[in-house]
């Protein structure tokens, strides 16, 4: 555990120029997924907000079950939650976590990330980020991965996925990212718990990529074709279909034309 790589005081002058506490993060050098680790914690009782980060994973997760691929130079953490809402709570907050994931990266870097329905964070089309929330009984972690430093991408990755050293030809040290994105995070997603959503949907369709577009979304029971109208208040997508408005909670979208 720990190692050179991380530099925890680094991280917390990040941190705390936001209201704390801020607990100190769980380091790996090398683990199969922060998102295992963390849920190991959280079952174990951690308090919410406890970080578990990486500087390599050998297993790395995204969602619906793919790889993610999870090499040094990327920011790869899992943060644990405790979220006393209701399940319609629950839906939305992966557009929580992205939109406070997306406007710490502004704030360091000046890039402007795009979202992706449901928490893709897209720069010039290509995906910077990605998110993956998985449940327990009373936890939720939200594992984050973040392109950052990596000089490249590697092989079919290359078209699709960019870094922050790519599109800014900067690299930047993880700890203040992490260190400002923890924070952001945890804020929009206070601000939800507190039931005042609307200024987080509000900045999560401001980020859109999705709507006003033609779109294809593949669910776990089907595939719906139409235009991403609007997300309602669940985080929901809106989709426009031959057959009318259609809410769509969960699925992976294409983006057509
Ligand atoms: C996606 O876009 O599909 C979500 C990718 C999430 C990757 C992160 S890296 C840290 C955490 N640990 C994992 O195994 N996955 C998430």
């Amino acid at each position: 555990m720990g190692g050179g790589w991380f530099d925890q005081s680094a991280y917390f002058s990040a941190a705390g120029q936001s209201p704390g506490p801020w607990l100190e993060p769980v380091l790996l050098e090398v683990t199969d997924s922060t998102n295992d680790v963390a849920a190991r914690l959280a079952a174990l009782g951690c308090p919410e907000g406890q970080l578990v980060v990486a500087r390599e994973q050998l297993r790395g997760r995204g969602r619906l079950g793919r790889t993610w691929s999870s090499g040094p130079g990327g920011l790869w953490f899992s943060m644990v939650l405790r979220p006393v809402q209701s399940a319609g709570g629950l839906v939305c907050l992966p557009l929580v976590t992205a939109v406070g994931v997306a406007e710490a990266i502004q704030q360091l870097t000046g890039l402007d990330p795009g979202l992706k329905w449901p928490n893709d964070l897209l720069v010039g089309g290509r995906k910077l980020a990605g998110i993956l929330h998985e449940l327990g009984r009373d936890w939720v972690v939200a594992g984050v991965g973040l392109n950052a430093n990596q000089p490249g991408m590697p092989g079919e990755l290359k078209a699709r996925a960019t870094s922050i050293y790519l599109e800014t030809g900067a690299a930047v040290a993880l700890e203040v990212l992490l260190g400002t994105i923890a924070p952001r995070v945890m804020e929009r997603y206070h601000q939800a718990q507190r039931g005042d959503l609307e200024p987080v949907l509000d900045a999560w369709r401001s980020r859109s990529v999705t709507l006003g577009r033609p779109v294809v979304v593949t669910t776990p029971v089907g595939t719906i074709t139409g235009a991403a109208e609007d997300i309602d208040d669940y985080g929901r997508l809106l989709v426009r279909t031959g057959q009318g408005l259609v809410a769509v909670a969960a699925g992976d979208i294409g983006l057509e034309g």
